[in-house]
């Protein structure tokens, strides 16, 4: 009988095979995709914050920076200029992760990535031996366009590749690899700052190259998924395929659920437009609130501008770079939590609880600036004042670390049937890049609004979207990505946006066997 898992997220019957070598080595070299998207969050902050660079590129900025005489904190780094080079990046990715959609359906998951690599290792060159804006700005496109298609393929290859038991911890490689980007860059600024002659700046942008070229040669030789090998017309292969990566001969009943889900991707010539087909609903819900919560957290305000905020609250500049660092460390290690529960746990564990404490943490943060600064943003705080300040920005940070960031890339990369599959990946990409601008545009006038306020603004989204997670999104651990419609048709919201005969057939036939579909979701 085809279809023969039943989708049981406790752990039930699964598909013969085991974690295998190769598709540990290939898995590890794909998230490594993930390092292009790190360094360049990590970079751009400290890059800004150089004097060499803004005297060259933005000297009105350097100006209006060097003649800032005020004393509220909250106002400081205020600029439109310097914020729109940071985040015109975002923008570029999010066109790209539609261009990419097609090669990686059309073509493969590889080629997507191959090339984000390329495009990247370009963009990062244009950037090093910039001369003017111009270089500047057309650098920061390519190294976008390279963004767009890597995080548009990377977490969807994953995701095919892995044993559905194993999904969340190998895909999770992709972001340990993203928090280690922005640690190396943050720690590669904190070097280049000290670099007296004023180039260092140069040597932290050209290094971009580094990250781009392991995923560019590393996607030559990475081997495609069977699910794209089929659904590009390839059985054979995608036996062969399925064989090496399970490590086993007995794949039949994974084969026939993709051949099953290919054939029905078949019928689907229009993936967006079909993607706002009621019985998409779920998923479609999922691509575009999942991404917009997870900036909504407000990680990014500590990861773009983590030395600006802590120079605003008072610290030194070069205690600002260090304070990043140790942020930095905070968010590679707390990663490691999640890629060992994710599939014991579930996702929604840690969804919760990371929630639950990013809320506690955002209150605690913004009373203690309002106690010290209040509204005037006039104050100063003793050392053991700001490391506690540290210390609950740390806290906060482990919590995104284990629950929205990982998640926030293996949820939607697991939940789109086949026919769907790129075109979701590329919205929840670009809905990620969207917001990602946004919060990069706006945070430093927010502060300068809101003041502490900010905190508690974030802290407030995080609520709405643990409500959320705790309401609308179904348990998805452990259960084969092709089997996945199961788990929305036992939902008790997103149940009545599928109906019978949206079940192939046997997926239909394992439920009728067992009665009901089995599922732990609520
Ligand atoms: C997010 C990024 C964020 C990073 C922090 C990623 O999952 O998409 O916006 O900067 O996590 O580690």
């Amino acid at each position: 009988m085809a279809g023969g898992v039943i989708v049981n997220t406790g752990g039930g019957k699964e598909y013969p095979g085991k974690l295998t070598l190769f598709v540990f080595i290939t898995c590890v070299v794909a998230a490594t995709g993930g390092l292009i998207f790190g360094y360049d969050i990590g970079i751009s902050g400290g890059v800004t914050s150089m004097n060499p660079f803004l005297k060259k590129f933005f000297p009105e900025v350097f100006r209006k920076k060097e003649g800032d005489k005020s004393t509220n904190q909250y106002c400081k780094f205020d600029s439109q200029l310097l914020t729109t080079f940071t985040s015109s990046l975002y923008l570029a990715a999010l066109v790209a992760s539609f261009f990419a959609s097609t090669v990686t359906r059309v073509f493969g998951r590889k080629w997507s990535m191959l090339c984000g690599g390329l495009t990247f290792l370009v963009g990062a060159a244009l950037n090093g031996a910039a001369q003017d804006v111009l270089m500047l700005i057309l650098g920061r496109i390519l190294l976008g366009i390279g963004v767009g298609f890597a995080n548009q393929s990377v977490p969807v290859y994953l995701s095919e590749m892995a044993p559905a038991k194993l999904r969340g911890m190998l895909n999770i490689g992709f972001q340990l690899m993203i928090t280690v980007g922005i640690l190396a860059a943050s720690l590669i600024n904190y070097g280049t700052a000290k670099i007296k002659a004023g180039w260092g700046w140069r040597v932290s942008l050209a290094l971009a190259a580094v990250p781009a070229v392991i995923i560019t040669v590393g996607s030559v030789f990475l081997p495609d998924t069977p699910n794209s090998l089929i659904e590009r017309g390839y059985p054979e292969e995608a036996q062969h395929m399925l064989r090496r990566i399970r490590g086993t001969d007995d794949i039949h009943d994974e084969y026939r659920d993709l051949v099953a889900a290919s054939e029905e991707s078949k019928l689907v010539r229009h993936p967006w437009a079909n993607i706002v087909k009621r019985k998409y609903r779920p998923q479609l819900t999922m691509a575009i609130l999942i991404p917009f919560f997870q900036q909504l957290t407000g990680i990014n305000v500590i990861m773009f501008y983590a030395p600006v905020l802590f120079q605003t609250i008072g610290f030194g500049s070069n205690a600002s770079l260090m304070s990043a660092v140790i942020t930095g460390l905070v968010n590679v290690f707390a990663t490691f939590v999640s890629i060992f529960t994710a599939d014991k746990l579930g996702r929604r564990k840690l969804f919760l609880e990371g929630g639950a404490q990013m809320i506690v943490c955002q209150i605690i943060v913004g009373t203690l600036i309002a106690i010290k600064f209040g509204t005037s943003g006039e104050g100063h705080l003793s050392k053991t004042y700001s490391s506690f300040v540290v210390l609950f920005i740390c806290i906060y940070v482990a919590g995104f670390a284990w629950s929205w960031g990982p998640l926030g890339w293996l949820v939607p990369s697991e939940i789109f049937p086949l026919e769907i599959r790129s075109a979701g990946q590329s919205i929840n990409v670009s809905v990620n890049m969207f917001f990602t601008f946004v919060i990069a545009q706006a945070f430093l006038t927010m502060l300068c609004h809101m003041k502490f306020g900010l905190f508690y603004f974030f802290g407030g989204w995080v609520l709405i979207m643990t409500i959320f997670i705790y309401l609308f999104l179904p348990e998805t651990k452990n259960v084969p990505i092709e089997e996945m419609i199961l788990v929305w048709r036992s939902h008790w919201f997103w149940g009545k946006f599928i109906a019978d005969e949206d079940v192939h057939v046997g997926k239909a036939e394992t439920e009728m066997s067992n009665g009901k579909p089995k599922s732990d979701a609520i």
